[in-house]
């Protein structure tokens, strides 16, 4: 079965299993990047990596209008309890579990997370999926960590990482991630939705190409690859 993966610009993901449509850090009404609108898009599953406006965005309306669970951290679990969801399912870091569509755990990422009301949002993560055989790692916002390296000992088959600087890694560090991960396929995502995080994305695919053995797809929102 093929695996659709589809950049909604930022770091908002959609990935079709087959079974399950899996919407990674729902960034859309405020996001001047976005293809879609935040009412057109269906979801069974929402992921959300930590509690900054820009990854939380509408996750709220869409599982309240889809009914789509909610999959996050511990503490930004009960901060969508008391906003009224009913679905949503608790992980940590370190954790991983078993959904109808395949498995998720939660890495770590080094970054903040408090929410858009400025309540505690617990430690922001990144996401390991395994779906079908393949592994996809979504850094989200992280600054670069050595230990990407036991990561990459997993095998990955895409690894989805920020090269926009100033609010996580940049493109010279990203490269480093790349090194440490040795994944078969990269998206570099996070760039351009802010002034202060333009980037050439081309250019940073040019370098880790000549520099590792991982192939670049610099996607425009929308656009989606296949694994
Ligand atoms: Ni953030
Ligand atoms: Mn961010």
């Amino acid at each position: 079965m093929i695996i659709n993966v589809t950049w909604l610009s930022h770091a908002c993901f959609m990935i079709e299993t087959g079974d399950a449509q899996l919407l990674v850090d729902p960034f859309i009404t405020d996001n001047p990047l976005a293809p879609v609108k935040a009412d057109q898009v269906s979801a069974d599953y929402i992921l959300v990596s930590h509690g900054h406006g820009d990854h939380i965005g509408d996750t709220i309306s869409i599982a309240k209008r889809t009914g789509a669970t909610v999959i996050s951290n511990f503490e930004i679990h009960n901060w969508l309890v008391s906003q009224g969801l009913e679905n949503v399912h608790p992980q940590h870091i370190g954790g991983g579990f078993d959904y109808p569509w395949g498995r998720v755990k939660l890495t770590i990422a080094h970054h903040g997370s408090a929410l858009p009301d400025g309540g505690y949002g617990g430690n922001p993560c990144g996401f390991l999926f395994y779906i079908q055989g393949k592994k996809i790692y979504h850094a989200c916002d992280t600054g670069l960590f050595y230990d990407m390296k036991l990561i990459g000992e997993e095998g990955i088959d895409l690894a989805i990482l920020p090269i926009g600087d100033n609010f996580t890694m940049g493109p010279e560090d990203a490269l480093r991630a790349v090194k440490l991960i040795e994944p078969s396929r990269v998206i570099p995502i996070h760039y351009d939705t802010f002034d202060v995080i333009k980037q050439d994305p081309y250019q940073w695919a040019k370098r880790v190409e000549n520099e590792t053995p991982a192939k670049v797809s610099v996607l425009k929102p929308g656009e989606q690859i296949e694994l």
